[in-house]
């Protein structure tokens, strides 16, 4: 019998070994040297906890509110492109998981499933991310959509307007699907059960875009299309505008600098995301966890900050909220469960860090997340 999958760490092997490397190498990947992939794992050891005894702490309790959204555990799913590429209709795996977790789950503009598709397989509210696009007749259409597709809350990313190189998806010819080269299949050969399923599934195409984005009919007029949409004119006026035109609920996601998230609090957006794309944008910018104090001095309480960025266990999260996150949102922690078993395996990645969340409160002597603050760091000044 396999050994138990106690820790995100199992789901990332699992996942390694179940998924054509192109593919997997995408997930785990940050630009160039890594470094800000790496420190926005490691800086959260930078903290330490308190640990206390003696103080009843029989009643623990994770629900709580994100953004007006009754939620189990303030943990969001944060958008993560191509995930119908880590498995077979995985945007419609990742929203039931979601569902089932009762967690929100935000749909990447980028991917393979569609909009209608996450409305149809879950019949509930759910999340969207949106790239800043030039064509506004697309822009216009794609908010409509996801209006009565259910979205109750945009995510819009500013942090990708040109994208940051990854040395791997280079090397690897990345492409979605995989071209097929004599590389890629034999590399598909070696995940028959990963290949079987993308065989049988209907959706392959980036479900967002191709047959709604002007001049883009398949799969071959997208790459053009993608180059010519993300839009590195974007400002905060137009930051603005898009905010008026979807009208309801907005995260500004991918601030990750003081200055930035002051001005994005004047956008009528309704919070932000401190983020830097996972450290697959800008190499050397510092982690979330380390910008997060300063940018929530600049904020004032201006509005709530959420954090993404190396959260990999239930400690991660508490101690980002113990730093001031209003919640946080995950990448890689369930990619990775998704990659390695689908629903069940990002409904694993969720539950693992519940019951890290459960036992840290617990082992920091406190029992509802609303306790959760900077009481529960160390600080060498304690004396
Ligand atoms: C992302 N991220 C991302 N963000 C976004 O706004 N739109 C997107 O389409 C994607 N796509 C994407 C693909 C992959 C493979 C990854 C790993 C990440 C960034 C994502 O939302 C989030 O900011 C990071 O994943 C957070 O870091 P961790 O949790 O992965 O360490």
């Amino acid at each position: 019998m396999p050994a138990p999958l106690t820790e995100i760490e199992d789901l990332r092997r699992l996942h390694q070994a179940r998924v054509p490397r192109m593919f997997y190498d995408y997930v785990d990947a940050g630009a160039w040297t890594g470094q800000t992939y790496r420190e926005n794992q490691t800086d959260f050891s930078r903290l330490y906890l308190r640990q206390r005894v003696a103080r009843d702490i029989s009643k623990r309790n994770l629900p709580t509110t994100m953004m007006g959204r009754e939620v189990a555990m303030p943990v969001a799913l944060a958008p993560v492109g191509l995930l119908g590429m880590q498995h077979a209709d995985g945007e419609i795996h990742a929203a039931r998981a979601a569902l089932s977790r009762n967690v929100p789950y935000t749909m990447s503009t980028m991917s393979i499933a569609s909009l209608e598709d996450i409305a149809e397989a879950t019949g509930k509210p759910f999340w969207f991310q949106l790239y800043t696009l030039r064509d506004e007749a697309f822009l216009e259409s794609i908010l409509d959509r996801a209006r009565r597709a259910g979205v109750e809350l945009l995510v819009l990313t500013l942090d990708l307007t040109i994208q940051g190189q990854r040395h791997k998806d280079l090397k690897n010819r990345m492409t979605a699907p995989p071209k097929l080269t004599a590389a890629n299949l034999l590399n598909i050969s070696r995940h028959p059960a990963w290949a079987m399923r993308m065989l049988r599934t209907r959706r392959r195409s980036f479900g967002n875009i191709v047959g709604h984005a002007k001049g883009v009919n398949d799969l071959g007029d997208l790459a053009a299309w993608t180059s010519s949409q993300f839009d590195p004119t974007l400002d905060w006026a137009r930051v603005e505008h898009i905010v008026r035109l979807w009208g309801g609920k907005v995260l500004l996601k991918g601030i990750n600098d003081p200055e930035d998230a002051r001005r994005a609090a004047q956008t009528g957006a309704d919070g932000l995301i401190v983020s830097n794309h996972g450290g697959r944008q800008l190499d050397g910018t510092p982690s979330t966890i380390r910008t997060l104090p300063q940018i929530l001095r600049a904020l004032d309480g201006a509005m709530p900050a959420y954090l993404d960025g190396g959260i990999r266990s239930g400690q991660d999260v508490i101690k980002a909220m113990a730093v001031g996150a209003a919640g946080v949102f995950i990448g890689r922690a369930y990619a990775y469960g998704l990659g390695a078993m689908g629903q069940r395996g990002v409904e694993a990645a969720l539950d693992i860090i519940k019951r890290e969340m459960d036992l840290t409160m617990g082992l920091c002597g406190i029992n509802d997340v609303s306790e959760i603050g900077p009481q529960i760091l160390w600080s060498e000044d304690l004396a």
